[in-house]
Order: structure tokens, then C-alpha cells, then sequence
């Protein structure tokens, strides 16, 4: 019997998962569908049920329903927990149990793809929403010199930090204190690159040989990436973790960790 999956997002349109999972479904030779769901912005819930009870094996979860998916599983893992946010759900036989496979596709793509190394190193994490939020325990698991957040609203960093048992590598610091530290490895995880404004990392932050890492993709090169490159550094778009964070998603529900070199070049030459 074929597996049926789904991306359920809202807007779900512009999704490249289907894309993807078909690629690493030729690679492994399975045999699954997968396709793009949207659900109203209330009908989360409505929407994954009547999926799921058609037979359905899994979804992915993109914005705006990761908090929604998290409340939604019935058990969930411990990546999961620990950024309170769920990207990938699957549908066992006696329960539904909820993931999330984003921290670790950001830090395969940073490690693995590009070859920077995030032990040791002194990151710089810039935003304090969801999508930063679901990335630190995986950064913080390859123990970096230090984990540094910074939001436009330094509470929320604050927040976050808190909830985190780690003080002695993360740490919360203002926008002003910005100028007197340098980073080796720099991530934008706002959503200022959608509206393509900027936040205000100085030129002085990065490193020499610093790679700076944008975890929006299909934008180009967004205000942050320009300004890392006139900085000197390295830089790259967060298409390799939509990439790996999928190839994590297929295992979790197939038991079958696909390989993803071809899937990327493939995708960097589609997003073109
Ligand atoms: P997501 O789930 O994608 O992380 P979110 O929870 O709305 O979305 O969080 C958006 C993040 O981008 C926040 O850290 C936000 O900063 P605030 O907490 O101060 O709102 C940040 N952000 C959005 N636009 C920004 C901009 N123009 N400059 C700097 N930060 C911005």
C-alpha cells in the first residue's frame, strides 16, 4: 500500500517538500505519496484529523502551525519538547507522536554540508521567535564556546534563556552590546529577511572567516547575507536545512535516513 504524507502549512503553496520527498522516495525506493495541505488558520486540528483518518502516515508542519502541531501530539520527543515546537507528526498505530527536525537539519547543513564546525565555536543566534526557539537545543548539543541570543525585544531572548538549563555557553544580550563582540559562526533566525529589512548586526561582529547563515531561502541574498559578505564572511541561505530537517522528517517516519548531496544540488539549481 502506498504511505500517504503531507506538508500543512498556511499559505502552503510555495512549499518545496513535495519536491524533496519525492526525490529521496526515488532515491530509497519507497513507495509513498506526498502533498501539500492547507488548512485554515483555526482548522489545524480539523484539517490533520481527517487527513490522518483517511489513512494517512505523517505530516510535516510549517508556519504558522508548528505551536498548534506540538498541542496537537499526543507524545512527543525530546527535541521536541525542548523547543516547544513540532515540525514533523507520525502517525503510529496507537498514537501520534510529534518531532521536530529543524535544529538538527540547521546544524547537518552547518557542519556536515558547509564544513564549519560548531564545537568550540562562538555562535550568534539572532531572533527569539519560533524558529530560533526550535533550534537551540540541537546547537547547544554540539557544545560551542558559546551560544549568544539577541532580539529587538531583549525580553523575549531573556525568556528563552531562562527556559534553558545552560547559562554557563547561552546567554541573552542587548542589540548595543553587539559592537564589542565577534562571532565565528552567525545565524538570522528573525523574519526581518521576509520583509527584506535588516537587523542590526554590525560589520564588526564577524569573525574572520566567520560564516554567516540565513535561515530563510528562496529570497536571494537577503540584507543580513549582503551584510556578512561586505563583512568578509562566508555565507549561506537555509535551503541545505529545509533539505536536511526533511531528510530527518523521512526517517522518523520511514526508519531510512536518505543520503542528501544530489537532493541540494538539485534544489540549488531548481531555486536558481
Ligand atoms: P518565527 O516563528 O518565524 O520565528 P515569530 O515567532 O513571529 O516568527 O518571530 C519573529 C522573530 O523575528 C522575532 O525574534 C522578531 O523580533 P521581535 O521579538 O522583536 O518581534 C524578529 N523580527 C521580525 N522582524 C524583524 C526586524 N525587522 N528586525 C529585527 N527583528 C525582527
Amino acid at each position: 500500500m502506498t504511505d500517504r504524507y503531507a506538508v500543512v502549512g498556511n499559505p502552503v503553496a510555495h512549499s518545496k517538500s513535495p519536491e524533496i520527498h519525492a526525490m529521496f522516495a526515488r532515491e530509497c525506493g519507497a513507495d509513498m505519496q506526498y502533498e501539500r495541505l492547507l488548512a485554515p488558520a483555526t482548522e489545524f486540528a480539523a484539517t490533520v484529523d481527517a487527513f490522518r483518518i483517511s489513512g494517512a502516515a505523517g505530516v510535516n508542519v510549517t508556519l504558522p502551525f508548528k505551536l498548534e502541531a506540538f498541542d496537537y501530539a499526543g507524545a512527543r520527543t525530546a527535541r521536541a519538547e525542548r523547543g516547544r515546537s513540532v515540525n514533523t507528526l507520525r502517525f503510529d498505530a496507537n498514537e501520534i507522536v510529534g518531532d521536530n527536525t529543524d535544529g538538527v537539519g540547521l546544524c547537518r547543513d552547518i557542519v556536515s554540508n558547509i564544513g564549519q564546525p560548531l564545537l568550540g565555536a562562538r555562535i550568534l543566534l539572532v531572533g527569539a521567535g519560533g524558529a530560533a526557539r526550535a533550534v537551540i537545543g540541537a546547537l547547544l548539543d554540539f557544545q560551542p564556546a558559546a551560544l549568544v541570543i539577541t532580539n529587538r525585544t531583549p525580553d523575549k531572548a531573556q525568556a528563552i534563556v531562562d527556559e534553558f538549563n545552560a547559562r554557563n555557553v547561552f546567554y541573552a544580550i542587548g542589540y548595543s552590546a553587539l559592537p564589542t563582540r565577534r562571532f565565528d559562526v552567525l545565524i538570522n533566525a528573525t523574519s526581518a529577511s521576509l520583509t527584506a529589512s535588516l537587523p542590526l548586526v554590525p560589520a564588526s561582529c564577524f569573525d574572520q572567516n566567520a560564516l554567516a547563515y540565513d535561515m530563510m531561502y528562496g529570497k536571494g541574498q537577503t540584507p543580513f547575507l549582503a551584510l556578512a559578505a561586505s563583512a568578509g564572511a562566508r555565507t549561506a541561505d537555509g535551503l541545505g536545512m529545509l533539505v536536511e530537517q526533511a531528510a530527518e522528517a523521512f526517517f522518523v517516519w520511514r526508519g531510512v535516513r536518505p543520503v542528501t548531496g544530489s537532493v541540494l544540488k538539485s534544489m540549488r539549481q531548481s531555486t536558481r
